[in-house]
């Protein structure tokens, strides 16, 4: 296998790095100095538009003492971490709850309820957890009946008693439910049939058990399933057939997605038809499309909040567009994923404005209080999602005189999915979005929606019968379709919405912590966090599909294993956190990037950040300085984060404008609608002016999306990249340096991964000769691999 004898040192060129200054000048890099751009973006303007009445919790003031009381201790000053730094007072992340005052202010609620901190970082490693703890054996059809709600705390007993009334579930078979028979039962067939069978007992145990054997409303459930598949179209049932014979038909490594708001790539769904052959040009082919069906404006989260399930935002375009463009996706082989915002409804929706009027049977389709008893004690439990921007998890409805749960903003009112009427019918809603031709379904805040008094309300075990459930109806239904859960949370909660081989939940989930632990790589410039997340990823099921990302639509939630890293290098969570948030601020010294802070919340010292990567990555800064030795390595750190998220099993998904590496947004600071949301920051317009450069290499742009093409094209080519690859991490003897070997059907990659922005050398012990795949050349052996700052490798053993 060697015909070579001469040991060769292994080059890993990347871009043509001038040798610069082998450190990093210590320029004086305040942010403002740096930035300002930045600086020059009028900040805050004087509150605008927040709706009047049912402000949150009455007052989201913007609290005034508690301060950073906790936050304190020292910086953790890691930036190189090769020494792992001794934290001085470890401060443990118990600290926060210490925190006096609360915030919330007026919100009745007596403890600070902090929760938060200590929750998410309890578990440690990532977990298997094959078995989401739930349902016993499905059982015979007969079963379900007799039993008196098995075990499981599946069984919603205690109730939050939403709506004033004890038991909304029963009490609540509105109009739907209570007349099954109106539906115009199309005629038996066979295809649907036979899905439903097979599915059929499993269904009805998890819908009875969890629904209090409400037989009406299950038959009801059926007949509606029924009706949507007499609805779905041909060439959609066409497609389900092929994917049903060919089950892993999503696995395949040429997968590249990508997600984009419409108004801010094409202006409507048209334009977003017209622009495919730019999407193609980007390799392509699963395309997710942010939140488009209508939403008030200025109460919209980004779309977030649905006013009509089955209309489209009027300016994007209409439901036949949606279709159309769905049908022009499908004849170019691309999936269409669209967010399903099933936790809550916006406060516009039909059914909310139905229930603050009072009209019977509409209450119980949320939650709903005469006073703050209840959401008092859920207060106590519950961590907050915007602690800043709507604090406290209810709103109080002067007009209806009543509290009602609002766990993100006071417009968007949860669902109570104890009542099967809201299953029944958010069910139908989603089923009629698959029917107009979406591939791929995002459940949205999917931990959320379940809610139980004394709980965090997350995560609960009917959240995975519900999930269960959909995953049952999609197989029944459109089998084509695909679930993808949004579970924003610590490892151990996420892993168990894949379900487990015989009972599936989510066909995908999002690599959250790998995507946070990366940035947390970049601005430590330690891989040791990273290989420790690695290792607990690779030791998942490969069957677990994951979604891999640097940036998307939200900010960065900094949910890190913090006992590992306490254990290992003393970094408390706190002060952690403020280090992260400084570097990504461009506040620590010698930080090139350019974020913003979200929800920055002083008490916990948890605020989140958002900026686009290549902002992130420091190509703002040093355009803005002139400085082309920092932006050539500017361009090398992005380019070397996309090769990164490459290496990795799943399906990689760009978020639009980093393909030509976007920069950051200040517009939204003038905007009296988004203003007060930094998210808006990485939300720009797409700008086609400067994607135009994208084929001439010797502009950044050009240069950027030529490389991470060439890239994207060799993991599509290369069966190494295969998602069940084994894959596993390495010590390449550089702290800096990430190893990453995958191995699949006798094709082995060694890839290495600089993350400091110094020269590094690395090492693997692997035996060669290799290629490497990027750069070309060969290589004898790999004991002495060069890296550029923030070069990568990948190199391929020949065999
Ligand atoms: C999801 C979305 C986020 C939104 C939230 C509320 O987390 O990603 O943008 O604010 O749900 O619907």
């Amino acid at each position: 296998m060697t015909q070579k004898k001469k040991k060769t040192a292994a080059k890993a060129a990347h871009a043509p790095a001038k040798k610069a200054a082998s450190s990093e000048k210590p320029v004086n890099v305040s942010a403002e100095a740096a930035a300002p751009v930045k600086a020059a973006a009028p900040v805050k303007e004087p509150a605008p538009v927040k709706e009047p009445a049912p402000v949150k919790t009455a007052t989201p003031v913007k609290e005034p003492a508690p301060v950073k009381a906790a936050a304190p201790v020292k910086e953790p000053a890691p930036v190189k971490t090769a020494a792992p730094v001794k934290e001085p007072a470890p401060v443990k992340t118990a600290a926060p709850v210490k925190e006096p005052a609360p915030v919330k202010a007026a919100a009745p609620v007596k403890e600070p309820a902090p929760v938060k901190a200590a929750a998410p970082m309890k578990e440690p490693a990532p977990v298997k957890t094959a078995a989401p703890v739930k349902e016993p054996a499905p059982v015979k059809a007969a079963a379900p009946m007799k039993e008196p709600a098995p075990v499981k705390a599946a069984a919603p007993v205690k109730e939050p008693a939403p709506a004033k009334a004890a038991a909304p579930a029963k009490k609540s078979t509105p109009a739907k439910a209570a007349a099954p028979v109106k539906t115009p039962a199309p005629a038996k067939d066979d295809v649907f049939e036979r899905r439903l069978a097979r599915h059929y007992d499993e269904l009805k145990w998890l819908y009875c058990e969890l629904y209090h054997n409400d037989m009406g409303a299950f038959e009801y459930f059926i007949s509606m399933l029924r009706r949507c598949w007499a609805d779905r179209k041909e060439g959609l049932r066409a497609q389900d057939a092929l994917r049903e014979a060919d089950p892993n038909w999503y696995r395949r490594r040429d997968l590249l997605g990508m997600m984009l708001y419409v108004n801010a790539f094409a202006g409507t769904l048209r334009g977003v038809e017209e622009k495919l052959p730019y999407l193609s040009e980007c390799g392509v082919n699963y395309l997710h499309l942010m939140p488009l069906l209508e939403s008030p404006k200025g109460r919209s989260d980004g779309g977030y909040a649905v006013a009509d399930f089955r209309k489209v935002q009027p300016e994007l375009g209409t439901m036949d567009d949606l279709e159309h463009l769905a049908d022009a996706c499908r004849a170019k082989g691309m999936s269409l994923c669209l967010d399903f915002v099933m936790n809550h409804t916006s406060e516009d929706h039909e059914w909310a404005r139905k229930a603050r009027a009072g009209e019977p049977g509409y209450r119980d389709r949320y939650f709903f209080y005469d006073n703050w008893d209840i959401p008092r004690e859920f207060e106590k439990t519950v961590p907050q999602v915007f602690p800043t921007t709507a604090p406290g998890s209810f709103t109080w409805l002067e007009d209806a005189q009543q509290v009602v749960m609002t766990n993100f903003y006071p417009y968007q009112w949860d669902l109570n999915y104890a009542n099967p009427t809201v299953f029944n019918d958010m069910t139908e809603n989603l089923l009629y979005l698959t029917n107009r031709g979406i591939d791929v379904i995002r459940l949205d805040a999917v931990p959320y929606i379940w809610k139980e008094l004394g709980t965090t309300c997350r995560n609960l075990p009917q959240v995975h019968t519900l999930v269960r459930m959909m995953r049952m109806v999609a197989e029944i239904v459109c089998p084509s379709v695909l679930l993808l859960g949004e579970v924003v949370m610590e490892p151990a909660k996420v892993a168990p919405y894949f379900g487990t081989p015989e009972k599936p939940e989510c066909h995908m989930l999002y690599n959250v912590t790998t995507m946070a632990t990366t940035w947390h790589t970049l601005a430590t410039g330690n891989v040791a966090l990273l290989r420790h997340q690695m290792n607990s990823v690779c030791a998942l099921p490969r069957d677990f599909l994951f979604l891999n990302y640097l940036r998307c639509h939200d900010d960065i939630g900094w949910g890190l294993d913090y006992p590992w890293l306490y254990g290992r290098f003393g970094f408390a969570e706190v002060p952690h956190k403020k280090y992260l948030n400084d570097y990504f601020t461009g506040r620590f010294p010698g930080s090139n990037s350019r974020g913003e802070l979200y929800n920055d919340d002083p008490r916990l010292g948890d605020a989140r950040l958002c900026g686009t990567t290549a902002s992130l990555c420091g190509v703002e800064a040093a355009e803005f300085e002139r400085d082309s030795t920092k932006l050539e390595r500017a361009v090398a750190c992005d380019l070397m984060l996309h090769a990164w998220m490459l290496t990795q099993s799943g399906i990689p998904v760009l978020y639009s404008g980093d393909e030509v590496g976007q920069l950051n947004d200040y517009s939204y600071h003038q905007d009296g609608e988004k203003w007060d949301d930094s998210r808006y920051l990485h939300r720009g317009n797409f700008q086609w002016d400067l994607a135009e450069m994208r084929h001439d290499e010797t502009t950044r742009q050009g240069k950027q999306f030529q490389g991470l093409r060439h890239l994207e094209e060799i993991r599509a080519a290369e069966p190494v990249f295969d998602t069940r690859a084994d894959v596993w991490t390495f010590d390449t003897g550089n702290p800096h340096v990430l190893g990453i070997g995958r191995w699949y059907q006798g094709r082995k990659l060694i890839a290495f991964f600089n993350f400091s922005r110094e020269f590094a050398s690395a090492t693997s012990w692997e035996k060669g000769p290799y290629k490497e795949l990027v750069y070309g050349g060969e290589a004898d052996a790999l004991d002495h691999v060069e890296l550029y700052p923030y070069g990568f490798a990948w190199y391929l053993h020949l065999e």
